[in-house]
């Protein structure tokens, strides 16, 4: 398997980044936000987002992992990481893909029992078949259902650092 087609480029990303700075300055006027992003795959749009983003915001982090190689293993795990102080914020979820939304409806459900005022969720990209009723307020791309790295997204812990998001395929023969 290797990284193939480009799905999204390195200038659509950072022009779609752009609008949804504008949007969540927007929605977040007057709140001091809090943004969760949810580790490792949501390391550089959780970082362009933040600057995209004209608000006294606030910043951290969640490790969870439900993947090996390219299936869901329908696991979490990483939830008790979050020691931070949640109690009466207005989080934002910012994770790179939602997928089957397990990862999504864990943290969103743990966030809730810390207290969490309000809970919103952010992603790079959405995945067409969307399976667990979690209600993502904002997409950056709806993407076919075909595993993709680059831009934070692994394929096995690899090609996080690609610049575009691209479709890992068969290596040709
Ligand atoms: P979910 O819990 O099934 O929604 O999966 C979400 C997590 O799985 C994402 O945050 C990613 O880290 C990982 N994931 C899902 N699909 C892909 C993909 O196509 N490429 C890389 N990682 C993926
Ligand atoms: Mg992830």
């Amino acid at each position: 398997m290797t990284p193939g087609r480009l799905l999204i480029s390195q200038t659509q990303i950072q022009a779609r980044v752009r609008q949804l700075g504008r949007v969540l300055t927007k929605h977040y006027r007057g709140e001091r936000p809090l943004f969760l992003g949810v580790m490792n795959g949501a390391l550089f749009f959780l970082a362009d987002l933040l600057r995209a983003v004209d608000l006294d915001s606030e910043v951290t982090c969640v490790r969870l992992a439900s993947y090996t190689g390219t299936e869901s293993t329908g696991k979490l795990r990483g939830l008790e990481a979050m020691g931070d102080s949640f109690k009466g914020r207005h989080v934002l979820i910012v994770d790179d893909i939602f997928d089957t939304g397990l990862t999504l409806s864990g943290v969103i459900q743990r966030l809730r029992e810390l207290g969490a005022a309000d809970v919103k969720v952010c992603v790079l990209l959405q995945k067409k078949k969307g399976q667990m009723p979690v209600k993502v307020d904002w997409i950056g791309f709806k993407i076919p259902d075909e595993f993709v790295v680059g831009y934070g997204l692994d394929y096995n812990g690899r090609y996080r650092g690609l610049k575009q998001i691209r479709v890992m395929e068969k290596q040709a023969v």
